[in-house]
């Protein structure tokens, strides 16, 4: 249970009106993984300074608030959820009241502010707790120069309202301004402009083009930068960034390609931070500001579709997005196709062949294993957190359906309802509905004949994979599944895997037949060093098979995977694995008693929840 407090002494020192009694929670609003009530009182504006503790991992806020006052009567609710409030004011200083609804699990609680007439804005001081599940403060020991402090916010899905009060939901968006006060030799960035720091030593920050509560994101650390063009540039701890610069060196070329697709890049500058291992997300989408997993650093520029994927976003997502979480596969299955559009156009066919080969498939087994409401598009999330809708269906699914569309009507078509998409919604959170509409509009009402072939309704509101989906093919994938075949016969080394890329090796291991044991593991490994590999993706999917057939001899490496990569796509298979087996969940409970604390709260609740689930069976 979380421990929030009231400082209701320190109230009255501030002249500011401590907490009064409770409320119910409001009427339900279009999104119900938030309190507030837009339709009534909507903020517009946010105004935040910050002072970062990282000796007690605290951060002391104040909030400014600019309101629409759409009913009059109406008080101002916030989403709040392991926030300490201090006090609550007008912007002349004088006291406003305020109360907290009941928590609700995974939800926190309603902040209602009572206005007063001519109240245009509010303030509010509060600070962050332990239970300020967005944030991660992490020790000197757990970034890769080991001498200063480390703290980043991820909002997605409903993570802001543990960091800033405020209405917490898609579907309302904001321009922001912060001043950010940070000790002596730490840089913090944010999903702003960047305004360098003022006369007092705050550094400032401006975004005044509108956007949700989850895009709004703080990163601070030991932290330098690298141009990749006059309008992209890397950020990284000083020891990351010349390999990281390296890497992500084609991100001008992806966004020059991705405005020839999809439309202008509307945001300025698009820059790019790694972030400390424990991130749990390989990449998150913040305006301005992609925040990335040094695990996509494999050092032969492979794994770099991530970068496609964040930058897709821009268009999908940040500038047009969902309204609530239940339309997240518009965001998400909208980026995915984007991205592989990208990667085309930037690395070529054959690659984005390969990687749309893997996704397909990982799709196919995903959905094996999920429960039928969770394989819907537009799905339904009643009772439950958005992230327990998480899963490849909104991504690949997603992405497979504007594909049949592009299988069907053609590509030009297809280019031409994503930029008008893209163009007459800029700016606005959107519904499944609303796309249905324009889809029936502008594509589907041009060509009878062509819209009888695609089924909307059973790709949107049906569960699974239809029936006609455009299954995708990739030649190099195709030989090496030739490879694997060989290998039943022949002996690893024999296998003729010259110039394989990472998809290939990513393939190979998870064709290889189900008969496997630690001996012929242990061949593989000597023939092809996969232990020893910097590769991640490769690496995960190996320790996954090491673990499966008692492989010991990836044993260290599995270990020190967990105790510093925090990455929860790469945690749950891992975790998965061990917890199959008595012996295996004992080991991952003696990993993660270590590992845990460096996680961040998304990535341990997952793993909290998948030992606990694996205790009880
Ligand atoms: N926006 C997501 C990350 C996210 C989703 C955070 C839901 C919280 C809740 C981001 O764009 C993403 O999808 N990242 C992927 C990478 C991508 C290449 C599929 C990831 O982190 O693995
Ligand atoms: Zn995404």
């Amino acid at each position: 249970m979380k421990a929030v407090l009231q400082l209701s002494i320190l109230t009255s020192a501030l002249a500011c009106q401590g907490p009064s009694s409770s409320v119910a929670r409001p009427t339900a609003s279009m999104d119900i993984h938030s309190f507030a009530e837009p339709h009534r009182v909507r903020v517009t504006h946010v105004d935040l300074e910050l002072d970062l503790d990282f000796e007690h991992k605290v951060a002391h806020g104040e909030v400014q608030l600019s309101l629409q006052r759409t009913d009059s009567a109406a008080p101002l609710t916030l989403d709040v959820d392991g926030l300490e409030v201090v006090s609550v004011c007008a912007s002349n200083g004088d006291a406003r009241s305020f109360r907290f609804g009941p928590e609700q699990p995974r939800l926190g609680r309603a902040m209602v502010i009572d206005l007063e007439a001519g109240d245009e804005e509010v303030r509010i001081r509060y600070q962050t707790t332990e239970d300020s599940e967005a944030l991660q403060w992490l020790a000197p020991a757990q970034t890769s120069g080991g001498e200063h402090p480390f703290l980043f916010t991820q909002g997605q899905s409903i993570f802001t309202r543990t960091w800033i009060p405020m209405q917490d939901s898609p579907g309302v968006r904001v321009t922001y301004a912060a001043r950010v006060r940070a000790p002596e030799g730490l840089t913090p960035v944010m999903s702003a402009e960047q305004l360098g720091q003022d006369d007092s030593g705050a550094w400032c920050f401006r975004l005044d083009k509108p956007i949700p509560a989850y895009l709004i994101a703080l990163a601070c650390g030991d932290l330098a930068s690298r141009d990749v063009s006059s309008r992209c540039a890397i950020w990284a701890e000083p020891s990351v960034l010349d390999a990281a610069h390296q890497e992500f060196i084609d991100t001008e070329k992806m966004i020059v390609s991705a405005e020839e697709l999809f439309g202008p890049y509307r945001w300025g500058r698009y820059d790019v931070i790694i972030l400390p291992p424990s991130f749990p997300f390989g990449g998150m989408e913040n305006p301005l500001m992609t925040f990335a997993t040094p695990t996509v650093i494999a050092g032969d520029k492979s794994l770099v579709a991530l970068i496609a994927h964040e930058l897709a976003h821009s268009w999908s997502g940040n500038l047009v997005t969902n309204a609530t979480w239940s339309d997240f596969w518009l965001n998400e299955g909208f980026t995915v196709y984007l991205e592989k559009r990208i990667m085309e156009q930037v690395f070529g066919r054959e690659r984005a062949e390969m990687e749309q080969m893997l996704d397909f498939q990982g799709l196919q087994r995903e959905v094996a294993t999920l429960e039928p409401w969770a394989t819907v598009l537009d799905i339904d999330l009643e009772g439950k957190h958005p992230d327990d809708g998480f899963s490849g269906v909104p991504y690949d699914k997603g992405a497979l359906f504007l594909r049949r569309l592009e299988q069907v009507f053609g590509r030009e078509k297809l280019d031409r309802l994503l930029q008008s998409w893209f163009d007459q919604h800029a700016f606005q959170s959107v519904t499944t509905a609303q796309f249905e509409e324009f889809l029936a509009q502008e594509l589907l009402a041009t060509d009878q004949e062509l819209a009888q072939q695609v089924n909307v309704s059973m790709w949107l509101h049906e569960p699974g994979i239809p029936a006609d989906p455009p299954v995708p093919s990739s030649t190099a994938l195709s030989l090496v599944e030739q490879e694997v075949e060989r290998w039943q016969a022949d002996p690893a080394a024999a296998l003729d895997t010259q110039g394989w890329v990472t998809q290939q090796w990513v393939h190979f291991l998870q064709s290889l037949p189900t008969t496997l044991d630690g001996d012929k593991l242990a061949a593989l490994d000597r023939a092809f060093n996969f232990t020893q590999t910097g590769n991640s993706e490769i690496l995960c999917v190996w320790l996954r098979l090491s673990i499966k057939h008692g492989y010991a001899g990836a044993d260290a490496r599995l270990e020190s995977f967990l105790t510093t990569v925090g990455r929860r796509k790469f945690l749950t298979p891992l975790y998965g694995e061990l917890a199959k087996t008595d012996a295996g969940l004992k080991r991952a409970r003696e990993i993660y008693r270590v590992a845990r604390p460096r996680y961040h709260a998304m990535s341990s609740g997952s793993i909290d929840k998948l030992l606990e689930a694996a205790g009880r069976s």
